[in-house]
């Protein structure tokens, strides 16, 4: 029974109870004995399977978010790299961890909750402190989006967020595709248009452990991230405006290094975010290109992000904690067991015009393109 309500739920790809235990040719879907779906604000909330021989992901319409991410190790076993839960029910419940989703309208921080655009203010809300984050509590990832199309390998996602919806001027109509490419790609290509004069920065707010998700720590993962500089962030992590350079810091990750090994580090920066929570600000030459790698040696699984954006938020889980409510399959997500790597603009944006701006006008498309890709050595 609980296979076939699954099976209704799933668009495409459902597998035989006899089929999924079987390890590991082909990679499989850790979801496959689970009831996800529920209502949320009146609608439905459904999961969405894409596969191709190099990847199986389950995705939701809440929050556009990807729930389940399934690649094979170096020795062939069947590995889920992103953290979530089996219910969305759960993802509700525990909504400001973002496990997976798409957050804005303006992903990160925009200190003290307001900004200015024409002369005119916007007051947002402050659900960090004094700061907004991620949209605030009612951002576009506590949404359930509609689903415009689904193939086997991709699905589109949509989501109109109305005139001053968390604050934000203009009715900004959004979409969001993932993709599946046969080199063990995902793309995530979002576009968006507007009725106003607004600011919109989206990311996905994935958060990933290449040992598998519910494996303890990322710390012995190595991080490459072409970036010179970083943001430089104040007590709120809200930036200063000041670019700090990485060099013989611990924020040099220009080649690769094990996340722990200067995160313990007498650093002003670390101490602020508990560990790394800041943008780096990418060396960017063309419109869409790599811009970071990530390794767990144990696992072989290595990860490589493509990017239009100019920055990455790197956070290496430092507000997890041990008793946080268990994710998928009872697994317990420990402190610092996953990292985020979010593509976005930089923090702030709308209030230092020195940074690259965030304006959408109407007539414009916003556009913003990553891929993470995933093999093995
Ligand atoms: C982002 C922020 C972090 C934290 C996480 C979610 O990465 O920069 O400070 O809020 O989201 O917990």
């Amino acid at each position: 029974m609980v296979a076939l309500v699954l099976c209704a739920a799933l668009t495409y790809g459902c597998q035989s109870k006899s089929t999924q235990n079987k390890s590991s040719e082909t990679v499989v879907d850790t979801l496959a004995n689970t009831t996800f779906e529920s209502q949320i604000d009146g609608k439905e909330v459904k999961l969405f399977q894409l596969k191709n021989e190099k990847l199986t992901v389950t995705l939701t319409n809440y929050g556009a978010r990807l729930v389940s991410l399934n690649v094979l190790d170096k020795e062939g076993k069947n590995t889920d790299v992103i953290l979530g839960y089996d219910a969305a029910k759960a993802y509700k419940d525990n909504f400001n961890n973002y496990y997976g989703a798409i957050v804005g309208r303006y992903g990160n921080r925009i200190g003290n909750a307001s900004f200015k655009l024409n002369g005119q203010a916007y007051q947002l809300e402050k659900n960090d402190g004094e700061q907004s984050l991620h949209g605030g509590t009612n951002g576009v990832y506590n949404k359930v989006w509609d689903l415009l199309e689904n193939t086997p390998t991709s699905v589109t996602l949509a989501y109109t967020s109305p005139d001053l919806e968390a604050g934000y001027p203009g009715t900004v109509k959004m979409e969001v595709t993932y993709t599946l490419s046969e080199d063990g790609g995902l793309l995530i290509d979002y576009q968006a248009t507007t009725d106003k004069e607004t600011v919109l920065n989206l990311t996905n707010h994935a958060y990933f452990n290449l040992n598998g998700a519910g494996d303890t720590s990322i710390l012995d993962h190595e991080l490459q991230i072409d970036a010179n500089t970083i943001t430089e962030v104040d007590a709120n992590l809200i930036p200063t405006g000041k670019s700090l350079p990485v060099k013989g810091t611990a924020f040099d990750f220009t080649k690769p290094k094990a996340i722990g090994l200067h995160i313990g580090d007498e650093n002003a920066q670390l101490k602020i975010g508990k560990g790394y929570d800041h943008n780096f600000e990418l060396d960017k030459k063309d419109d869409f290109q790599h811009v970071a790698s990530v390794y767990a040696p144990k696992t072989g699984i290595e990860m490589q992000i493509y990017t239009s954006e100019p920055g990455l938020q790197f956070y290496s889980g430092n507000f997890m904690k041990d008793s946080d409510p268990k994710g998928k399959n009872g697994k317990v997500y420990p402190y610092r067991s996953a990292f985020c790597l979010e593509t976005q603009h930089f923090p702030d944006a709308p209030n230092h015009p020195n940074f690259a701006s965030t304006v959408l006008k109407p007539g414009d498309t916003y556009h913003s393109k990553t891929t993470y890709r995933f093999s093995v050595r």
